[in-house]
């Protein structure tokens, strides 16, 4: 079994967690709700909840060096009859994957937008977003195509042949584009009115909806409740201080969405724009912006979505994974066999999502007043992702002999901190993520 070098497990989990959820939903939710307040309580989350969790990924995956549906099948007690459906995490992924690749095909669109001319005002830069979306089914439908073809090519190489070195190949371009975003934004005016207005608690702006949104984003974005950390962990190399690596992943993620943030605030201050134009943010805001900064705003606009692109590509991959892992072992399909029908499935699935998104036939191809774009976000993000994140809390946090999570740690969790992530195991995640899954399903 071919497994993770210490930092090959460090970028790769990095390259999952590091994804449109940051550049994309961090900033635009941070907009929504007012900034500072949002995110004092998306850091809380990512410590208490996410952190906690992803650890308890980890330690499983670490422990049985297996798929998920494996995983909880060889640990519970009575030989996991019942437990190991807690796997079926692993069809999430697919789910995300299918429409998740239809926004990083945008990307691409992007790309050669920032080339050929941006939009120069923000009805324009409408127009182009809702020509693509509701018009140009055949352009979202090709590069839908090349990034499931791509991820595919890249993960019958298999973890270390493909999923390891794509990542050291990426991420540190990806990490190499931001730092050079941040000292452009550096030099401008509005960089100070942007650090103030991620960094000033307007604890008045605070209120149930932003905690229930902080807490699904704190998970989202670090990849949880999809089985992918947990299959990443079971090729963990077999010594070395594995919570270490979760701090770092952790802190990568995080800093990656507050640089992302900082970036595009001071670009939108600087232009006098509003940071609460929602989903938009990326799409239709920061072109105008980039278009009015002239050939370097042309250039940065480039830079910018070959970063996203970049981070997308390494979190899709991730994504499908977990159910490789489950039909290479549990079903003994060829890796590339495994590979091209996970992804045929998210490809079918994604063209449906785009068609459902399109002028001509989007209103025949909607259900309960949801589009198909919105039924695969809502199963995955409201239903799926935190059932799996409760089932992961209760079965590490009560079913499993508490000494014997302690040893899963291998001596890499200080005792007092066991005591603090356990009481966070057992109590705080599996409740905050409960009520997440309640409001999700009453809409
Ligand atoms: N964490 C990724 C992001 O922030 C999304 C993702 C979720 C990837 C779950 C893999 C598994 O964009
Ligand atoms: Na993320």
């Amino acid at each position: 079994m071919s497994r993770f070098s210490r930092i090959g497990f460090i970028l790769a989990a990095a390259g999952s967690a590091i994804g449109l959820g940051n550049v994309w939903k961090f900033p635009y939710m941070t907009g929504q709700n007012g900034g500072g307040a949002f995110v004092a309580i998306f850091l809380l989350s990512v410590v208490f909840i996410g952190l906690t969790v992803f650890l308890a990924e980890m330690i499983l995956g670490r422990t049985s060096e297996k798929n998920p549906v494996s995983t909880y099948e060889s640990l519970a007690p009575h030989g996991g009859r019942y437990w190991k459906y807690a796997g079926f995490m692993i069809l999430s992924g697919v789910l995300i994957l299918s429409f998740y690749s239809v926004v990083v095909g945008w990307l691409i669109h992007y790309i050669f937008v920032s080339l050929s001319g941006l939009p120069s005002s923000v009805s324009e830069a409408q127009g182009v977003f809702g020509e693509l979306v509701s018009e140009s089914i055949f352009t979202q439908v090709f590069f839908h195509f090349l990034v499931i073809g791509y991820c595919g090519y890249i993960l019958t190489q298999g973890v270390k042949q493909g999923i390891e070195k794509i990542n050291m190949i990426l991420m540190p371009l990806l990490f190499l584009i931001f730092i050079a975003l941040l000292f452009y934004a550096l030099s401008m005016d509005s960089f100070g009115k942007s650090l103030a207005f991620m960094f000033t608690p307007h604890w008045e702006k605070i209120n149930a909806n932003v905690v229930l949104m902080s807490v699904g984003q704190a998970f989202f974005t670090l990849s949880l409740g999809v089985g992918t950390i947990m299959t990443y962990s079971a090729s963990l190399p077999k010594k070395g201080n594995f919570v270490s690596s979760a701090l770092y992943v952790a802190f990568l993620d995080t800093l990656l969405a507050v640089v992302a943030g900082l970036v595009i605030f001071t670009f939108l201050f600087e232009f006098g724009s509003d940071p609460s134009g929602g989903p938009g943010l990326v799409f239709i805001s920061l072109p105008v912006i980039f278009a009015q900064m002239g050939l370097v705003g042309q250039l940065i606009s480039l830079l910018f979505f070959i970063a996203l692109l970049f981070a997308g590509i390494t979190s899709a991959i991730s994504l499908a994974e977990p159910l490789l892992g489950y039909l290479i072992e549990r079903r003994s399909w060829k890796r590339s066999k495994a590979v091209w029908a996970v992804m045929g499935v998210s490809y079918a699935l994604g063209v449906l999502a785009i068609l459902g998104g399109s002028k001509a036939y989007g209103e025949s191809l909607k259900w309960g007043g949801k589009s198909i774009f919105d039924w695969l976000d809502f199963g995955s993000s409201a239903l799926l992702m935190p059932l799996a994140g409760v089932a992961l809390c209760i079965f590490v946090g009560f079913v499993l002999d508490k000494n014997r999570v302690y040893g899963m740690f291998g001596g890499y969790m200080p005792p007092f901190f066991f005591k603090i992530w356990l009481f966070c195991v057992r109590f705080v995640a599996p409740v905050a993520i409960f009520i997440i899954l309640i409001q999700g399903l009453r809409g």
